[in-house]
C-alpha cells in the first residue's frame, strides 16, 4: 500500500521535504503546488491555486491523496489544514488557531504566562503612545515586535529607546485598526532552533540548529529570513534539550489541548540559552527555511510515514533516527537582498548534487531552458560531513561552482560551531 502525497510550499524547505519524501519506499505519487523547479526533479507539478482549498481539495479526490503536507505558514494562518480536514484529508500542519502560535505573538506570549513557560517579560499595546509611554519607563535595550506575520523580519532588538520608539512607529504606521505590537524585556544569551513534530497530544524531538539571520559576514546588516545553517546545534547539550522539551514544548501542547486548540505539525522552537537555562523567544509552526535543508539531510529515518503518524495523531511509537555527520546549508542570495533587488536574472549554471553536496531551490523559475532567480533567496548548498567544518568546506566548494553573477552568500555559516570544534 502506497501514500500519495500533495506538497503545499514553493521554498527551499519544500525542495528538502520533496527531495527526502520522494525517497519514502511508501510513496506512491508525490505532487507539489506551486513548486519550483528544483522541486519538479522529485515532483509533480499540480497548476493548483493554493488560496482555493475547494480547488486543493478536489484534486485531492481525484488523485487519491493520502496526505498533504504543508510547508509555509501563510497557508496554515489562512486555515488549509482546516478546510482540508473538514473534507476527511489527512494533512501535516496545524490549524488556523493553532498556528496562531507563530502566526501572533501576543497569542503565544499570553499562552506562556498561563503555562509558566520561561520567556522574556512583555506587554502587549493596540496603542501607540501606551506603547511609547512602556518604552520610555523600561528603557533600553528592549525587544518592539510586530504582531502577525512577518517573514523573520518583524522584530526589532533595540539598543537605544530612540530606536524602540522608531520600531513601535514602524509598526503602527499605516496599520489598520487593531494592529498591536508586542514589547519585550532583551534576553542576553546564545540563540539556537529546537524542533518537535506534534500530533496533537504529544510531543518528539525533532532535532537542533542554528541559523544566520543577518545578511553578512560577522553577523551584521540586515535581517534576512536566514542565510545560512548547521545541525545539530552543539550548544544544546542533551540536559538543555531534556529542559527544552519539559518546560517549554510539553506546557505548551498541554496548554494548546487545553483551550481547545490542540497542536499538530512542526514546532518550531527559537530558544535563548540563559545562564538560568533555556528560555522561548519564539514559536514557528513549521519548519525553518533554511534549517529544514539541514535537518533533512541528517534525517535516516523514512520521513513520509512519521508525518503520516502525525497527522493521525499517532506519534507515541515514533523514533527518529539521525546520521552522525552534521549538515550545513549556505544560502544564495540575489544581490540587495533583503533589500530592493531585480529578479529574473540567469543562473547560468549549478553543480551536479552529488555525494559532496545539494543545490535547493527556493527562488527560481524555467523560462525554456533557462533557470532564472525569482526571489530574494535563490539556491541553499547543503552538504553534510564528519564535522560541521568539513560539511562547509563541501557545501562551499559546491557554491563556488554555481555561474550566477547576481548572486552573493555568506562565507561564514557554521562559525560558532567551527569555532568550538577547533577549541
Ligand atoms: N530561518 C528562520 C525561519 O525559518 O524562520
Amino acid at each position: 500500500m502506497t501514500t500519495n502525497v500533495l506538497l503545499i510550499g514553493s521554498g527551499g524547505r519544500e525542495h528538502a521535504l520533496a527531495w527526502k519524501i520522494a525517497r519514502s519506499p511508501v510513496l506512491g505519487t508525490l505532487y507539489a503546488a506551486p513548486g519550483n523547479p528544483g522541486i519538479a526533479t522529485n515532483a509533480t507539478i499540480a497548476a493548483l491555486d493554493i488560496t482555493d482549498h475547494a480547488a486543493v481539495a478536489a484534486f485531492c479526490a481525484d488523485k487519491r491523496i493520502d496526505l498533504v503536507v504543508v510547508g509555509p505558514e501563510a497557508p496554515l494562518v489562512a486555515g488549509i489544514a482546516d478546510a482540508l480536514r473538514a473534507e476527511g484529508i489527512a494533512v501535516f500542519g496545524p490549524s488556523a488557531e493553532a498556528a496562531q502560535l507563530e502566526g501572533s505573538k501576543g497569542f503565544t506570549k499570553d499562552l506562556c504566562r498561563r503555562m509558566g513557560i520561561p520567556t522574556a517579560d512583555y506587554a502587549r499595546f493596540s496603542d501607540a503612545e501606551a506603547a511609547r509611554d512602556h518604552v520610555r519607563r523600561e528603557g533600553a535595550p528592549i525587544v518592539v515586535k510586530a504582531d502577525g506575520l512577518a517573514a523573520g523580519k518583524g522584530v526589532t532588538v533595540a539598543e537605544t529607546v530612540e530606536q524602540a520608539l522608531a520600531a513601535v512607529d514602524d509598526c503602527f504606521a499605516g496599520a489598520p485598526d487593531g494592529t498591536e505590537v508586542v514589547i519585550e524585556a532583551f534576553m542576553e544569551g546564545e540563540e539556537a532552533s529546537l524542533f518537535c513534530l506534534a500530533d496533537g497530544e504529544r510531543a518528539v524531538f525533532f532535532g537542533t540548529a542554528q541559523d544566520h539571520k543577518r545578511a553578512f559576514d560577522g553577523d551584521v546588516g540586515p535581517n534576512t529570513g536566514g542565510m545560512g545553517a548547521y545541525s545539530p546545534a552543539t550548544v544544546m547539550t542533551g540536559e538543555l534539550i531534556d529542559r527544552a522539551m519539559r518546560e517549554i514544548i510539553e506546557p505548551t501542547l498541554a496548554g494548546m489541548r487545553a483551550a481547545g486548540t490542540p497542536f499538530q505539525g512542526v514546532l518550531y522552537a527559537g530558544l535563548i540559552l540563559m545562564t538560568t537555562g533555556p528560555k522561548l523567544i519564539e514559536y514557528n509552526a513549521r519548519f525553518g527555511d533554511p534549517e529544514c535543508q539541514v535537518l533533512m539531510l541528517r534525517l535516516k529515518s523514512d520521513l513520509l510515514p512519521i508525518l503520516l503518524q502525525a497527522a493521525k495523531g499517532d506519534l507515541a511509537s515514533c523514533r527518529p533516527e539521525w546520521h552522525d555527520d552534521p549538515a550545513l546549508c549556505v544560502v544564495v542570495a540575489t544581490s540587495g537582498y533583503p533589500g530592493s533587488y531585480v529578479k529574473g536574472s540567469e543562473i547560468v549554471s549549478l553543480p551536479e548534487d552529488d555525494d559532496r553536496a545539494i543545490v535547493f531551490h527556493a527562488g527560481t523559475r524555467r523560462d525554456g531552458a533557462r533557470l532564472l532567480a525569482d526571489g530574494g533567496r535563490v539556491l541553499g548548498v547543503t552538504a553534510s560531513g564528519a564535522t560541521v567544518s568539513e560539511a562547509a568546506v563541501k557545501a562551499y566548494a559546491a557554491t563556488a561552482e554555481i555561474d550566477w553573477p547576481q548572486g552573493f552568500w555568506r562565507t561564514d555559516i557554521g562559525r560558532r560551531a567551527i569555532d568550538r570544534e577547533d577549541g
